[in-house]
């Protein structure tokens, strides 16, 4: 008996934690974007990001991400709160997307994640990275936050 309301304790926690992790606005190097901004964001990420970062961000091989596959090489990194984009600044995340990844000068090492810069305005790029944002608990955006002030 005990335990089962140990088990509905639990759960409730994850529902808790869940609805915390929803925000109505999220910052993006200092612009506010509201719920139907990040809306748009996600719309963005489900046509360009998704087929290799994973419908979620859950990544491109989420059993085993950031290890090399048969190939020898890394793919699309998680964006949710198990990756590590959220260790990463705003301005470093936007150059990023911008500009194609380190895969575009080690190609041996890692799959491709190519440049958005001719495909995506900087305002969208700023959309999907509101979305992605979206996919951290409140912990893991004020921890960001602080990077993206300490310019990292
Ligand atoms: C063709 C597959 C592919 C597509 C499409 C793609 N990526 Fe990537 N992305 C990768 C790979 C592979 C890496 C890791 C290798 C690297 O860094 O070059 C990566 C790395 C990243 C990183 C740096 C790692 C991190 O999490 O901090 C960011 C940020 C990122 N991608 C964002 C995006 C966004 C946003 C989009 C959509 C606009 C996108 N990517 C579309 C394959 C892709």
């Amino acid at each position: 008996m005990r335990l089962r309301w140990i088990g509905l304790l639990g759960l409730l926690g994850l529902v808790l934690v869940g609805c915390g992790s929803q925000p109505e606005e999220i910052i993006v190097r200092g612009v506010t974007y509201d719920t139907k901004q990040m809306a748009q964001g996600q719309q963005i990420y489900a046509q360009s990001c998704a087929s290799c970062h994973g419908a979620n961000g859950e990544g491109q091989f989420p059993d085993a991400p950031n290890k090399p596959d048969g190939t020898g090489r890394i793919g699309a990194p998680p964006h949710n709160g198990i990756g590590h984009t959220w260790h990463h600044g705003d301005e470093m995340l936007i150059r990023y997307i911008r500009e194609g990844g380190i895969s575009l000068t080690d190609p041996v090492n890692f799959y491709p994640m190519p440049a958005f810069g001719d495909q995506l305005s900087e305002d969208e790029i700023m959309a999907v990275l509101a979305h992605i944002k979206t996919l951290w608990n409140d912990e893991q955006r004020t921890r960001q936050q602080q990077a993206t002030e300490a310019g990292g």
